[in-house]
């Protein structure tokens, strides 16, 4: 497993906040392929993914943010699909320290959460890129 790589949108910033959001998840799924095979990473894993977290919120918080800023229509519907997604990944992350289970971490990481993420890009921070870039262009 490595860094997984996200589609792209029309506006920079936001690939920019994919592109770290991604490398933060790869650390996360090379400890564990690590663990996998047997070596210790309890900790290293539980550090990683409260990196991966934090960044998480500081992705969501900067796109919330220019889309209410821009008064993007669709604002509400894109910050509870966020929100929905960071309780899980929350609860994910809290369940590392009282019930571990690398292999139900292993299926989140390599799969649920990417492939929730590239359907996320596409189906609404695309929309909302496009949005933000007409804006930042300078267009009436
Ligand atoms: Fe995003
Ligand atoms: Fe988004």
């Amino acid at each position: 497993m490595d860094t997984p790589r996200f589609p792209s949108v029309a506006f920079e910033e936001m690939n920019a906040l994919h592109a770290r959001e991604a490398e933060r998840l790869g650390r996360v799924r090379a400890l564990v392929d690590e663990a996998r095979s047997g070596q210790e990473r309890h900790r290293a894993i539980g550090d990683a993914l409260a990196v991966w977290l934090a960044e998480v919120r500081a992705h969501f918080a900067a796109e919330e943010g220019w889309m209410r800023e821009a008064d993007f229509g669709p604002y509400e519907l894109h910050r509870s699909e966020h929100a929905k997604a960071l309780r899980e990944l929350d609860a994910l992350v809290r369940n590392w320290h009282h019930a571990p289970d690398l292999e139900r971490l292993a299926v989140f990481v390599e799969f649920e959460w990417p492939l929730w993420q590239e359907q996320h890009i596409i189906s609404f921070d695309a929309t909302a890129a496009q949005y933000l870039r007409h804006r930042g262009g300078g267009d009436p």
